[in-house]
């Protein structure tokens, strides 16, 4: 099962650079205007309310770009990812605009233990996140682990009803073909490309990555101890999902050309870590027997 690590760390060590490069994660509008956020934190920022003073994570933050929006809202951020070339690209980029965020180099997993126990206010994770991960439910208690009582997941995401959808068609039906729940056995993929544009041409194209379904992300955090607060389903995606079948729609935005009501591209989930006064993780779900 380790060998997923070594596979999807390999793809992303050899996309960051070229990430970092890609006017997409505009790291030089960042550089050049102090008040810059990102598409992706500014598309939430209606959801995301005031985050002056907290002490925010960000899961599996890549080279940084929402890592720094969030610290320009005002929370003082940590970065987390496994990747060192997506780490050294977030660092550099933080050194450039003088931002005091600290990013580790460490498996999602290995949160609670690199970071600490309720150490966080606020943790933020998301597009593109979620699907390199085997099980949902070790995530959702990393997430429980590293929040203080009272503190607050917020995730954009993928919808896994998008991400089971098979390639375009010509007569524009959409097709299910992938899983939409968790599987043990991963869905594996050789693709030589990126979501940004780029000139580089990538080697380390094979991955190993996973579905999980809407409830099963639900009852995976209400099992660890988190209470759902808010889940808002959106009829775009921050990147171009179905190559061929979508438009850009502004803002970063990508939608179905074609009766995009059909399905729903992305979601924003909140939850907020339960108070346990006896230090248990809380009731199980009052759904289940
Ligand atoms: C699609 S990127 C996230 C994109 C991010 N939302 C952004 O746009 O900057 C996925 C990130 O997850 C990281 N990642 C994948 N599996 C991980 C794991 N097991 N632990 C920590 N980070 C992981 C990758 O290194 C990569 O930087």
């Amino acid at each position: 099962m380790d060998d997923y690590r070594t596979l999807n760390r390999a793809k992303w060590d050899e996309r960051a650079p070229a990430h970092a490069a890609s006017p997409d994660y505009a790291f030089d509008r960042f550089s050049a205007d102090p008040d810059f956020i990102s598409d992706v934190v500014r598309f939430d920022l209606p959801r995301l309310g005031d985050l002056s003073g907290l002490r925010g994570v960000h899961l599996q933050c890549h080279i940084g770009t929402d890592t720094l929006s969030l610290s320009r809202l005002g929370a003082k951020m940590s970065g987390l990812d496994f990747s060192p070339a997506s780490v050294a690209q977030a660092r550099r980029l933080a050194k450039a605009v003088g931002a005091g965020i600290d990013f580790v180099e460490a498996d999602v997993y290995d949160a609670a233990e690199v970071l600490g126990r309720e150490a966080f206010d606020l943790v933020f994770t998301g597009i593109g996140a979620l699907c390199w991960l085997p099980d949902i439910r070790r995530w959702a208690v990393v997430v429980a682990d590293v929040l203080r009582p009272g503190g607050r997941l917020f995730i954009r995401e993928g919808h896994p009803m998008l991400w089971a959808l098979g390639d375009g068609r010509k007569d524009g039906l959409l097709v299910v073909d992938y899983p939409y729940f968790e599987r043990d056995e991963p869905m594996i993929f050789d693709e030589a490309g990126t979501y940004v544009q780029t000139d580089v041409a990538f080697t380390q194209n094979l991955t190993h990555s996973w579905n999980h379904g809407l409830g099963e992300i639900v009852s995976a955090l209400f099992d660890a101890g988190m209470d759902l607060t808010m889940l808002v389903e959106h009829d775009c995606v921050p990147w171009d999902a179905l190559p061929g079948q979508m438009e850009q729609i502004g803002g970063g935005e990508h939608r179905l050309m074609d009766r995009p009501w059909r399905v729903p591209h992305s979601y924003t989930l909140q939850a907020v870590k339960r108070p346990s006064p006896d230090g248990s993780r809380g009731d199980r779900s009052p759904l289940r027997p």
